[in-house]
């Protein structure tokens, strides 16, 4: 399907271009689905039995040029039970069905029905995200397409309901998060040099158009601050660090907001400290968190979220260099407490240092989540399907977990302990930032929590989750805006009253 899609809400009357239906398994399908088909005899059920077609969540049946009907192709998508649908599922199943729509088709209709009968708004809108999500692809950079693959100028999608009024009107918050996803997956596949901390500061700031208010600090009011561990970061680096500051008060007035922090290395080269040749390119995306905080705060003001919150990124490349940071090297952070450089390649804690302390000082704020592709470490303990969190509180990681089930971006919670925090105490400064290879996701955690007190707070390592994504039925492109539904799920269902 193509990527510059209409999206629209239409009744079960006259289909046109691909259509696609669901179906219950056992090929039970919705009334209006059956009164459609009935053209067409008994061609389901052979095909289906031709193809060993039952209707399971997830499968789908292709029929090329139907007889009886005049619509190109029909596709019949498996829902499994009706009853055992979640949410996410839902979302998913909207993916599978723009998934089956030939990127060359100028329109299709889905019927948003089961056998029990017309979706929910709410439904419909999760259907909506998910088609949305699927047919993201970023071609920026790409000046030539391969034969057949050529995009009709204006596609469509129609969702068929009962109901299109209200379905409009559900799908105003799902597209406000599909927005948000799509625009931080954008920034993940930028390459480093076209986005580096001024030009990701730049696109931060053009939330304002949405009533966002943007600070961004320079490098001048970051030194006069004493933010010296994020500097330290940046100082190899021909590109100016910067710290943006993005607050939506969209809650009562002068009630506490809740904050969100992402690290934001446009590149990770490692510095003097330097990354092997082999996959070094991932590391454009090593600014995963900044750009899920970017999204959500996008997602949030769009959807007019009833609720104050900051988000903060802190931007910076790592660079080897003249000027670079050196192992051995101590520095002082904003908080007055000091770290060893053991590892330049150990950078995105010390950008987060700063970041979290100033946050914590300026907002007061009820809780703060942090989201960083911070270690491989985490890579190797949960793989790529959950995103370790790390919580010095257990409601937030309850609330945390629940809104992972129900979004389908699951988080998986770790330890934190004074036997690991003894692990980065330094010979010469009160803390090294390495603490060995032996849990290494935790002690980059133990670092984190140096600089947050008492504040219910969590550091979500989304280095497995956000980038070289697995193939899903929500997407398709090298990064997954991983983050973004998740925590607009934790604001809306869990803290918006
Ligand atoms: N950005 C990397 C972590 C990373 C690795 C993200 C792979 C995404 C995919 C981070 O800055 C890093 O280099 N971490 C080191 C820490 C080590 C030097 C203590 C790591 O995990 O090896
Ligand atoms: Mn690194
Ligand atoms: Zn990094």
């Amino acid at each position: 399907m193509p990527a510059a899609l209409k999206f629209g809400f239409t009744s079960f009357a006259r289909p046109r271009g691909v259509l696609v239906v669901f179906c219950e398994e056992n090929l039970q399908l919705g009334p209006a689905t059956q009164k459609a088909l009935a053209p067409i005899g008994d061609l389901l059920r052979r095909a289906a039995a031709a193809d060993r077609f039952t209707g399971k969540m997830g499968s789908s049946l292709d029929i090329v040029a139907p007889s009886g009907l005049t619509l190109p192709r029909l596709v019949v998508v498996g829902i499994g039970k009706e009853s055992e649908l979640k949410s996410r599922d839902i979302v998913r199943l909207g993916g599978v069905a723009a998934g089956k729509v030939p990127t060359s088709a100028p329109s299709a209709t889905i019927f948003a029905e089961f056998a029990s009968g017309a979706l929910k708004p709410a439904q419909l809108a999760d259907l909506g995200l998910g088609a949305r999500l699927r047919t993201y692809s970023f071609d920026l950079y790409k000046t030539k397409r391969k034969e057949g693959d050529e995009r009709p100028s204006k596609a469509e999608v129609n969702f068929a309901c009962s109901n299109p009024a209200a379905a409009e009107k559900a799908w105003a918050r799902n597209s406000a998060i599909a927005d948000g996803v799509v625009l931080a997956r954008d920034l993940i596949n930028e390459p480093a040099n076209v986005l580096y901390p001024g030009e990701f500061a730049r696109r931060a700031s053009a939330l304002s158009t949405l009533g966002v208010g943007v600070e961004v600090l320079d490098v001048a009011a970051m030194k006069r601050l004493g933010m010296g561990a994020l500097l330290a970061v940046g100082q190899g680096s021909a590109h100016e660090s910067k710290v943006v500051i993005m607050r939506w008060n969209g809650g009562k007035r002068g009630t506490d907001p809740v904050a969100f922090i992402g690290k934001g290395v446009c590149f990770d080269s490692g510095g003097l400290s330097i990354k092997p040749a082999a996959g070094m390119e991932d590391m454009k995306g090593d600014m995963a968190g900044a750009a899920c905080v970017v999204g959500l705060m996008r997602a949030l003001a769009a959807r007019k979220a009833k609720v104050n919150v900051v988000g903060a990124i802190g931007l910076v490349e790592n660079m080897p260099d003249g000027k670079a940071q050196r192992p051995g090297d101590i520095v002082t952070t904003m908080s007055g407490q000091t770290i060893e450089i053991i590892n330049t390649d150990a950078e995105g804690r010390l950008v987060l240092a700063d970041v979290l302390h100033y946050v914590n000082k300026r907002f007061k704020p009820k809780f703060m989540i942090n989201l960083a592709t911070l270690t491989g470490a985490i890579i190797v303990a949960l793989g790529q399907e959950y995103a370790g969190m790390f919580c010095n509180d257990d409601k937030l990681a309850e609330r945390l977990t629940k809104a992972g089930e129900e979004t389908g971006e699951r988080v998986w919670r770790m330890p934190l302990g004074a036997e690991y925090d003894k692990m980065i105490d330094s010979k010469f400064a009160d803390m090294k930032n390495t603490g060995g290879r032996w849990g290494g996701a935790i002690t980059a955690a133990q670092l984190l929590q140096r600089f947050v007190n008492k504040t219910p707070w969590a550091h979500l390592d989304i280095a497995g989750t956000a980038l070289g994504s697995p193939q899903t039925d929500i997407n398709k492109s090298w990064s997954s805006g991983w983050g973004v539904r998740l925590l607009e799920r934790l604001v809306e269902d869990h803290y918006e009253r």
